[in-house]
């Protein structure tokens, strides 16, 4: 779809976590369009998984709208949300979540069995495992427990399973934090290069500057969130 609506619509959102009065995280207005590839920046605490896990709908927000692909998270029940995520959002974990005792493979085709239509986007999805695969350079390891890989082929897996079946935006936190320049450098051209194949929309979150240049947009979290920290 281009009909110009944003993938992303944040207005007026409140959160506190329960029981801790100390910290809340306000935000007033924040937006991503469709295929716009988006780099959100913070301090450490300043709330950015938080904001991640209000737009995966894995946490509620207290008060205003949370819009995903013109569907408001406040207006589904928390298993139709789950739902809604399965199909809507690749997220890419910090620590990458793959099950260990799973193969690549098996890992990059988890997420097709919660998500039905996003399975109806891919005929074939052993063969669009293995194209994923290839072209993130795993081919030789495809069979291998995901327990066995380095952490930089983890960090591909996790990639992969985003982006099987194309869901229209991809969330990652902080993905290259555990990877040196250069193979930082080669994880965001794979995955890139991916996400451009397919307009996807991307939205990062790292506390390093230095990944901005390869955005369409460079944000950082004070200009976009107000949070207090108060002592509890
Ligand atoms: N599950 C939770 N329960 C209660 N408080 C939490 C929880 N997760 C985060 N917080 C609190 O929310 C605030 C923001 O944390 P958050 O993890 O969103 O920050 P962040 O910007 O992602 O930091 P980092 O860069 O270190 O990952 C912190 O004060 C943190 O202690
Ligand atoms: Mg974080």
């Amino acid at each position: 779809m281009t009909d110009g609506t944003p993938i992303l619509h944040m207005k007026d959102v409140r959160f506190q976590w329960p029981g801790r009065a100390s910290f809340s995280l306000e935000v007033p207005s924040f937006e991503a369009g469709r295929g716009e590839k988006v780099l959100l920046l913070g301090e450490s605490g300043s709330g950015k998984s938080t904001l991640l896990s209000l737009i995966c709908g894995t946490i509620a927000a207290d008060a205003g709208d949370v819009t995903i692909d013109g569907t408001r998270l406040s207006d589904l029940s928390g298993g139709a949300r789950d739902q809604f995520r399965a199909e809507t959002i690749g997220v890419i974990f910090q620590q990458f979540n793959l099950l260990p005792f799973g193969s690549v493979v098996d890992n990059i085709l988890l997420p097709l069995r919660f998500a039905p239509e996003r399975r109806a986007r891919v005929s074939d999805a052993r063969a669009e495992a293995a194209a994923l695969s290839l072209a993130l350079g795993l081919p030789d390891v495809q069979t291998a427990k995901a327990a066995t890989l380095s952490v930089g082929q983890q960090q591909r897996v996790a990639v992969a399973r985003a982006l099987i079946g194309r869901p229209p935006l991809i969330i990652a936190d902080e993905p290259t934090s555990a990877l040196d320049a250069n193979s930082q450098a080669a994880f965001l051209d794979l995955l890139f290069d991916q996400v451009r194949a397919h307009d996807t929309t991307l939205l990062i979150v790292s506390h390093d500057a230095r990944l901005g240049e390869r955005f369409d947009r460079v944000v950082q979290m004070a200009d976009i969130a107000r949070t207090t920290e108060r002592a509890a």
